[in-house]
């Protein structure tokens, strides 16, 4: 458990907060490419507290400025995309995609007033379907060289989901190999032929057994952790009874992502992005290492399960997430149907908005979320003290240097179980003939 003052210092995120700061040193996902798909690429984007407008302007470049306009406030979401930007329906004040004012149409003529008027706007750049925004000091940092931003868009689908809770509870839901095994728990298994799209339904490694069966019967995990350049590698270690054992390497992605592996063919990168303090979004890249990922089945799959335009779940806590007494007893641990996302959100919002950690016990499954928060802590802590450099990806290392993360299942000989992983990484980046997945050392 941590005092109050810590917990608030971890996760609140607005402008003048701790963890904002560090936050802010980073790219962050603001919108799915789909949002701007429509007739009128604006939408309403709220990020770290701040409120936002989005807009992709005539000449196809995309802008991100504040939303309130600075003559008088009013939205300008429902601003006009003329030219290079938006104009203010209130007194028709036109602002181009850095945020500064061009024109105000009902000042005199010769006013040159418009020179001193530059509302708030950020930096963004959209890469594989995600809209990523800079909200911090200085330069962007340079993106890393990870799978999701190396693969051609055939080979990655982004999604989104709101969840109505903290995003550091979100996140801390991604660090955490044990749960898998109880909250995903499917006392059935389900045809791995039905498991296109879906985590934890395809079979283990190179075996016939379910991942389902798996996790159901080894539930106490050796968890292992390792500080990498570009945050955590988590280890998660389930020794069978054939003297085998199961290794699920994950990541996380200083400082709020997450990288896990979802079937054979994809992997998942998840961001757990403040809203606000009270509410995140996850987005999530699938990214595929071998066919190009089947981007309609996977939106309808997921589509079946959110609401549009804001992308939140169907099963929520006004419905109690759809919880079923008798599924529960017969058939998922939970009861709450055999999407695994709705099992999550359920574990990260029935704590509350902000989980009162100071009343939490930790035990040793926990052991990526301690060094996490120790991570989060010390980058507060250098950046008090001016040292950026200190930060992870902030650093010295060349952003573009760090590939991958390995994120994959595996079965090895109990003995030598790191060679199995890297064994079965390489050959599964080997196999990857639509782009060029090998890297010289993978990180
Ligand atoms: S409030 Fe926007 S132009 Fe007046
Ligand atoms: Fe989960």
């Amino acid at each position: 458990m941590i005092s109050q003052k810590m917990n608030d210092t971890l996760t609140l995120t607005g402008p003048d907060t701790d963890a904002g700061a560090v936050l802010r040193h980073y790219w962050h996902p603001a919108a799915l490419s789909d949002e701007l798909a429509g007739e009128r690429p604006v939408v309403p984007v709220t990020l770290l507290g701040e409120q936002l407008v989005l807009f992709r302007d005539t000449d196809g470049k995309l802008g991100l400025i504040d939303r309130a306009c600075p003559h008088r406030g009013a939205d300008l979401c429902y601003g006009r995309l003329e030219d290079n930007g938006l104009r203010c329906p209130f007194h028709g004040w036109h602002f181009n995609r850095d945020g500064q004012c061009v024109e105000q149409p009902g000042e005199p003529a010769d006013s040159k007033m418009h020179t001193r008027i530059k509302t708030t706007s950020y930096p963004v750049v959209e890469k594989n379907g995600i809209v990523f925004a800079y909200m911090g000091p200085g330069e962007p940092p340079a993106f890393p060289n990870f799978d999701c931003f190396r693969a051609p868009q055939t080979h990655v689908f982004a999604f989104k989901g709101l969840w109505q809770c903290n995003w550091l509870q979100a996140m801390e839901v991604g660090i955490d190999p044990a749960h898998a095994s109880f909250l995903h728990r499917f006392l059935e298994d389900e045809d791995p032929q039905d498991s296109y799209g879906k985590q934890f339904r395809d079979t283990a490694a190179d075996t016939d057994i379910p991942m389902t069966q798996l996790l159901r019967e080894y539930t106490r995990p050796e968890i292992s952790v390792e500080e990498t350049t570009y945050g955590m590698r988590i280890i998660a270690l389930r020794h069978l009874d054939n003297g085998k054992t199961h290794v699920r390497i994950t990541n996380q992605i200083f400082p709020e992502a997450i990288s896990i592996p979802m079937s054979r063919e994809m992997i998942i990168t998840q961001w757990h992005v403040p809203i606000d303090d009270e509410n995140c979004y996850w987005y999530s890249m699938f990214t595929s290492f071998d066919k190009p990922v089947d981007k309609q089945r996977m939106r309808e799959q997921r589509l079946q399960e959110h609401r549009l335009p804001d992308y939140a779940p169907i099963k929520n806590r006004h419905n109690n997430y759809g919880f079923n007494p008798q599924e529960q007893r017969q058939s998922t641990y939970t009861g709450m149907g055999l999407d695994i996302n709705v099992h999550d959100q359920w574990a990260v919002e029935s704590p509350g908005r902000i989980t009162d950690r100071t009343k939490e016990h930790l035990g040793s499954t926990d052991v990526a979320i301690i060094k996490y928060r120790r991570m989060l802590r010390a980058a507060i802590e250098n950046l008090k003290q001016g040292n950026t450099g200190a930060l992870p990806m902030r650093s010295n290392t060349d952003p573009a240097t760090i590939y991958g993360p390995i994120s994959n299942d595996t079965i090895g000989d109990r003995e030598h179980w790191q060679q199995a992983f890297t064994r079965s990484d390489t050959e599964r980046r080997r196999a990857c003939k639509d782009w060029d997945a090998c890297v010289a050392q993978s990180s």
